[in-house]
């Protein structure tokens, strides 16, 4: 037996007791006569005592002989300690050894295995089995799995089945590019992995599975980002027979229900925006609704004088940060550089200070009397105490740049608490989005998705007013998940991929066996697919979801640890029929 308990268990009602331990060495502490060890597993840490006169001297030279992350197995009687320590749960006692092994050595870490480590990112992700050993990383893990266990149990509970779907696929066109896979049995053939299991989920509806779920691997090749992994997981849903009110109402509940089980937050019905009033009001289809901000239009306030910069833009937008109308000139111009750094784009800011004696002090003063500035103030609901930051331009751009001021500045002022939720659904998003680019249409969430009742005759005539049956989930934020009511009939689905640029040839070649499969009684169905790993990551109150995942990958979609992706050699190639020309 390696152990009768773990390193977190013992308590003063166990002295007396004789244990066995099994664990890491944590900590050393050598006073020469006597050498206290602090053991280390999941569980949590013990004192273990060496002791010339109560362990044998030979136990004692064991224990001068051991190093950090040695594995050990000890003896021992659980006593109560001399000095107590509050910190932790196994405080009140140590035990001391009367036997101890050593189960395995280890070569000194590259960082301290502490809560606080010296030990930078990289370092960590190449040792991450180390940073595994660390409380932070351990408990986010055991964390993540409390969430899926809860998902589980939830859509369990509620009827949905786990089904499994292939990795080994052809495209889903989910908007990123494609990971593939070379075939050696099919020469010069590929297979894709999953973006998603969307198109599976639809077929399962199509086989009647009713209520399917899947805590499921995707993977696409985008760029990355602090929430965005090339390989991520989506609890992955489908229902049969249901609308949209159906879909959003079930996965509230899941959501719901995750928040009241896991952080002990009891929230109402969720708020729903449409897309159009998300994008006004902050200029941005995931809004952070812990805090106001929001959007002031001021068009018809600020286009009347001899100000080109405003009479010439497409829009005039402002918001009203709190508290802010004290910023010294230096604070405000470090806001108006940052809105002017390449990754925003603005071209520069004006603002106005509303001073507690109900006057303005603007940049613009110029331009606009007291009158004009009263009216911005009301339009962006300032308050006396506050600054107006307004940016101006582009429709799109504007509202992304003061979008990304709104966040920077909340977070500047602290607005964005961790241990706040609030959670939205945004509907009603447009059903195509043109790429300015190549002036062609692609779907806004996917292929599959349907138009709004009574709008496919819109297709024809104004494309981009075509509002979908599609949805996200907002968290702080965060979109965590988005989903919609599909197309189920075969005639829908190839006007909706005519209109997608497909010819009729490419639809039947790429999505032929669910064409077909819409034949056979496809029944209306929905569905949603969650981010996991984000959603894990903002229940622990963090956005980064790296920190949520066992094995991520680094910004550049590398694994530091396994060295992937990697070179193979020249027999491994000629299998897969494979020509590298670099
Ligand atoms: P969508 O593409 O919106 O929908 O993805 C669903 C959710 O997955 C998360 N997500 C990611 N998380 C981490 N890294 C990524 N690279 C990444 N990409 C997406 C987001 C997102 O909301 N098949 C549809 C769902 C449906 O229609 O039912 C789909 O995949 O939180």
């Amino acid at each position: 037996m390696y152990r009768s308990n773990t390193c977190g268990d013992l308590r003063t009602s166990d002295i007396g007791s004789e244990v066995v331990l099994s664990g890491w060495v944590h900590k050393i502490r050598d006073k020469g006569f006597v050498v206290w060890v602090d053991l280390r597993d999941r569980y949590g840490i013990t004192q273990l005592v060496f002791d010339q006169d109560r362990t044998s001297k030979v136990l004692l030279e064991q224990a001068w002989e051991l190093g950090r992350e040695t594995v050990i197995q000890v003896v021992g009687n659980v006593i109560e300690r001399a000095s107590k320590n509050p910190n932790i749960p196994t405080g009140d006692i140590e035990v001391l050894v009367n036997g101890l092994k050593v189960l395995n050595k280890s070569i000194l870490p590259p960082f301290t295995i502490e809560d606080e480590t010296d030990g930078g990112e990289d370092i960590r992700m190449k040792y991450r089995y180390l940073d595994i050993r660390r409380n932070p990383v351990k408990n986010n893990l055991i964390f993540r799995h409390k969430v899926t266990m809860e998902v589980r149990k939830y859509l369990s509970d509620q009827g949905f089945i786990d089904v499994e779907t292939p990795y080994l696929i052809k495209s889903t066109p989910e908007g990123a590019r494609d990971f593939l896979v070379p075939s050696r049995m099919n020469e010069g053939q590929f297979y894709a992995l999953p973006q998603s299991p969307q198109t599976f989920k639809q077929l399962l509806m199509v086989g009647g599975m009713d209520k399917y779920f899947q805590i499921v691997k995707c993977f696409r090749d985008e760029d990355l980002r602090a929430d965005r992994q090339p390989e991520f997981t989506q609890i992955d849903c489908e229902m049969a027979f249901v609308e949209q009110e159906d879909v959003l109402n079930t996965f509230e509940g899941l959501t719901r229900h995750l928040l009241k089980e896991i952080k002990g937050v009891e929230i109402g019905a969720f708020p729903r925006m449409t897309y159009d009033e998300a994008m006004k009001l902050y200029g941005n289809d995931k809004p952070d609704i812990r805090f106001g901000m929001q959007f002031g239009e001021l068009n018809a306030v600020a286009q009347h004088r001899d100000f080109n910069v405003f009479n010439a833009a497409e829009l005039v937008v402002g918001i009203a940060v709190p508290s802010a109308g004290s910023y010294t000139r230096k604070e405000i111009d470090s806001l108006i550089d940052w809105v002017k750094r390449p990754q925003v784009g603005a071209k520069g800011m004006v603002y106005v200070k509303c001073n507690e004696d109900g006057t303005y002090k603007s940049s613009v003063d110029k331009f606009y009397d007291q009158e004009d500035l009263a009216k911005w103030a009301e339009l962006t609901g300032a308050n006396p105490g506050d600054l107006i930051c307004i940016l101006s331009g582009s429709i799109k751009e504007t509202r992304a740049q003061l979008s990304a001021l709104r966040m920077e500045l909340a977070e500047r002022l602290g607005l964005r608490k961790p241990s706040e939720f609030a959670p939205l659904w945004v509907v009603d998003f447009p059903l195509l989005e043109l790429d300015e680019e190549t002036g062609t249409y692609h779907a806004m969430h996917h292929p599959f998705t349907s138009p709004k009742p009574g709008q496919l005759e819109l297709l024809e005539t104004n494309p981009s007013a075509v509002k979908a049956n599609a949805y996200d989930l907002v968290l702080n934020g965060n979109e965590i998940g988005g989903g919609s009511i599909r197309i189920h009939d075969k005639e829908t689905q190839a006007i909706m991929f005519k209109h997608l640029g497909f010819t009729p040839q490419q639809a039947k070649e790429q999505f032929g066996f669910l064409m077909d499969a819409f034949q056979y009684g496809a029944p209306p169905h929905g569905g949603i697919a969650f981010g996991l790993d984000r959603l894990v990551a903002i229940l622990g109150g963090q956005e980064t979801i790296r920190d949520f995942i066992a094995f991520p990958k680094n910004n550049s979609g590398r694994d530091v640890m396994i060295d992937a992706p990697a070179t193979i050699d020249e027999e491994q190639l000629k299998e897969l029929h494979l020509k590298l020309d670099l």
